[in-house]
């Protein structure tokens, strides 16, 4: 009970007020408490499932990671399964959710911190982890008293802890907070940082699968990920594949922002097209008509307005030149200032770039004078000579840069040049006022 009460005041705090229906890639019925929750982990704990058909749902579900990259999670779970069994392994989920527009991952722990632990427990228990962690954003207070709160629940009822569910397995999960720093939810230097080390990118191969946590096998999934598996065990890999529009599978949550009349974060069957989720969330801003759409977060290339009907979907966004990253929709209006807008987005880049590798810690620092110089004289667009640095420094940060954040930090400023591969182009826009970016901090 006082572990409840806790949970209501951190709620409170949080200004989270409840949802009367459950989200639906919740199984359990809202306001049930840890008795009636942890089903799959209990049944796969009580044998009976197998951790290898835990496995093989996972890979018939089709469901791949939400954290952005999209990698087949059951793929990911049989690999890690299969590396070294018996040795120490470990499993983090990934709650270091800094993208710019990205906040659909803060929902998720808020309203279902019991999917999110169900789904990092059942990781670890097929893997062949005891130890995982839940690496949280730092500024997520509230989310992580939430989190604490049912931990401390899931301990006193015997599902975690040196005899999860009496099973005589210790299966133990703890909270890692972040020091801060946006790079850090690369999940390579959040492994240093939880070393102890400088939080900086390795370079990938080797995989955490293979080599993570203090160079043991890891298993690492971000927080929509986790908080999917539940249901896909209980209700079958068919299940979820039916719940996607057209050639799509399962439930996809969107943080929605920018110019739309009602932004907040919306669960919908993967496959929905750009202009249903604008739609649901009201539409544009007073009316007006979109300008350019960001589908994936800061990390994504901006799309016209011609393209609004493509599905919200891996492949889709994909072969469009963009991508659905971190499931963040950012909506501009016809008449945003679309060089002053992306130019924000790589600053943001610019000043997060860890400074590792000389292309992005240079380049992105270049290329923003370039634009800085440009959005400053007011002259409307990039001149050729400016365009043509542009291109190389994008050219060469991307195949150079040992991460992701240095390899698209450039992509979202090509893209609305309309000069990117994908042809995702949104035109800049003309700016009577000069530059619109927002001041330097
Ligand atoms: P990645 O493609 O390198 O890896 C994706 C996942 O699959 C990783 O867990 C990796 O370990 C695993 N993996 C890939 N190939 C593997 C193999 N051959 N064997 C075993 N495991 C393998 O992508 P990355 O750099 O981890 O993530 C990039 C994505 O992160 C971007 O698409 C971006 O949208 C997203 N992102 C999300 C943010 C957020 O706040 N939610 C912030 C920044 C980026
Ligand atoms: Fe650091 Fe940028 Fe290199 Fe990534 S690409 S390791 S953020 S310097």
């Amino acid at each position: 009970a006082l572990v409840a009460a806790a949970r209501e005041t951190e709620l409170a705090q949080a200004g989270v007020t409840g949802r009367a229906e459950p989200w639906p890639n919740d199984p359990y019925p809202a306001g049930s408490g840890v008795a009636s929750r942890y089903a799959s982990l209990r049944a796969l704990l009580a044998g009976e499932m197998s951790a290898e058909s835990v496995v093989a749902t996972l890979e018939a579900s089709g469901l791949r990671g939400m954290g952005g990259a999209g990698f087949p999670t059951g793929r990911k779970w049989g690999l890690v399964a299969a590396t070294d069994p018996g040795g120490v392994k470990y499993a983090i989920c990934n709650a270091d959710e800094s993208e710019p527009g990205t906040f659909k991952d803060r929902q998720i722990l808020t309203d279902q911190p019991h999917l999110v632990i169900e789904g990092l427990v059942l990781g670890m228990a097929v893997t062949g982890a005891e130890q995982g962690w839940i690496f949280i954003r730092h500024e997520y207070g509230p989310e992580e008293r939430v989190l604490r709160a049912e931990l401390a629940a899931l301990r006193e009822a015997g599902v975690i802890g040196p005899d999860a569910c009496g099973s005589g397995r210790r299966l133990e999960a703890d909270i890692f907070v972040s020091p801060g720093g946006y790079i850090l939810g690369e999940e390579t230097a959040l492994l240093e940082c939880m070393e102890g080390h400088r939080g900086e990118p390795r370079n990938k191969p080797p995989f955490p699968g293979n080599y993570g946590l203090h160079g043991r096998p890891t298993l690492i999934n971000s927080v929509e990920t986790f908080a999917d598996v539940p249901v896909i065990l209980q209700r079958g890999a068919e299940w979820w594949a039916e719940q996607g529009e057209g050639e799509s599978v399962g439930w996809k949550f969107f943080a929605v922002s920018g110019h739309v009349e009602n932004p907040g974060v919306y669960c919908v069957p993967m496959g929905t097209t750009v202009r249903a989720l604008i739609d649901l969330a009201g539409g544009v801003l007073g009316g007006a008509r979109v300008g350019a759409v960001q589908p994936g977060g800061a990390s994504s290339n901006f799309i016209g307005p011609d393209r609004l009907d493509l599905a919200l979907d891996f492949g889709t966004l994909a072969e469009a030149g963009t991508m659905l990253g971190s499931g963040a929709l950012v909506v501009l209006a016809e008449g945003t200032d679309l060089l002053a807008a992306s130019t924000n987005v790589l600053r943001f880049f610019r000043n997060e770039s860890c400074g590792k590798c000389v292309p992005c810690r240079v380049g992105s620092t270049k290329a923003h004078e370039l634009l800085r110089e440009t959005l400053d004289s007011g002259s409307g667009a990039l001149d050729d000579a400016r365009r043509g640095r542009i291109l190389q420094l994008e050219e060469t940060m991307r195949k150079t840069s040992i991460c992701g954040l240095g390899q698209v930090a450039l992509g979202p400023v090509v893209s609305v040049l309309g000069l990117d591969k994908g042809g995702a182009a949104a035109r800049p826009q003309p700016r009577p006022g000069g530059s619109k970016e927002q001041p330097d901090r």
